[in-house]
């Protein structure tokens, strides 16, 4: 591996022919990364709850040449996980990466946030990671495949929130726990299991800091003043690391929480 990679270190990043399978397939995060993997040459399995986002990002996907189907299943239970796996199967005969980019957010401070809310940020956020996660490595082990694995975390995994993210930092803690522990478990059979932490990216979780009433330009204000690089995220300054951490280049990569936040948790 040395010798190539330092002879043709491009190709590290090659995963033309890979299947991926992208859950939150018709959000933000979901689309870009699936047209941007579907514009390299990787098939792709969409998995959604919104069957008609879902089909018009499968249609960009298209557009640039990548080949792509479309479960309309979000991972919330153990069926729905083994379902989408099966799905890829079906549709791509294999599977090697999994980008679990499904997730939300409901923003509270702690005195009125209900506990069924409470309940459904984890779900979404962490039960959902967790089940496609004990649906896909047995896979990888059975048929050796050396799979990559990316959750989308966070900063508010490792940073504190005055304004009512005690689900949502609490659910993005336990993804990059799951992170770790993943990683350590599948380490031996060669499967890479990894997190991208961003800040605040466009995207339909975030629309409202976007907007023009003074909360918003508030809030903005707040987040834009303590990131270095002086802006929010747009869903594209993720796709080099996701490219990154789905292909060869990080074959010695696991186990890590990535941030991807303009040097947000750095100041
Ligand atoms: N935007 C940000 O600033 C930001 C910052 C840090 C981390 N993140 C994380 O990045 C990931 C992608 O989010 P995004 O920003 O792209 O937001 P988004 O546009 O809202 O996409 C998230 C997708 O998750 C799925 N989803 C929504 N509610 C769900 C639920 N209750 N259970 C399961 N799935 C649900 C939906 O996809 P389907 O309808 O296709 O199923 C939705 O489109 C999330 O994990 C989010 O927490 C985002």
């Amino acid at each position: 591996m040395t010798g190539a990679a330092l002879r043709e270190p491009a190709r590290l990043f090659d995963v033309a022919g890979k299947v991926a399978i992208v859950t939150g397939a018709s959000g933000a995060f979901g689309r870009a990364c699936a047209i941007a993997l579907g514009a390299l040459g990787a098939k792709l399995l969409l998995a959604s709850g919104d069957r008609a986002g879902a089909e018009a990002v499968a249609q960009e996907v298209r557009a640039v040449g990548g080949a792509v189907a479309v479960v309309a299943r979000r991972p919330d239970s153990a069926e729905d996980a083994a379902l989408i796996l099966g799905a890829a199967l079906e549709a791509h005969g294999r599977a090697d990466i999994l980008v679990v980019a499904s997730g939300m957010n409901k923003v509270a401070r702690i005195e009125s946030l209900a506990e069924g809310d409470w309940q459904g940020v984890m779900d979404a956020n962490v039960r959902g990671a967790w089940l496609m996660a004990k649906a896909l490595g047995p896979y990888f082990v059975a048929n050796r495949v050396r799979g990559k694995v990316v959750f989308l975390s966070s900063v508010r995994g490792r940073l504190g929130n005055a304004y009512g993210y005690s689900a949502y930092c609490t659910a993005k803690g336990a993804t990059d726990a799951l992170t770790r522990v993943l990683a350590t478990e599948w380490g031996p059979h060669g499967i890479c299991v990894n997190a991208i932490a961003p800040t605040v990216f466009r995207s339909k979780l975030t629309a409202w800091m976007f907007g023009d009433d003074d909360a918003a330009k508030a809030a903005r204000a707040r987040s834009v003043s303590r990131t270095p690089l002086g802006r929010l995220g747009e869903p594209e300054d993720l796709i080099g690391m996701l490219i990154y951490l789905v292909s060869r280049a990080s074959d010695f990569c696991t186990g890590q929480v990535m941030y991807v936040d303009g040097g947000y948790t750095a100041a």
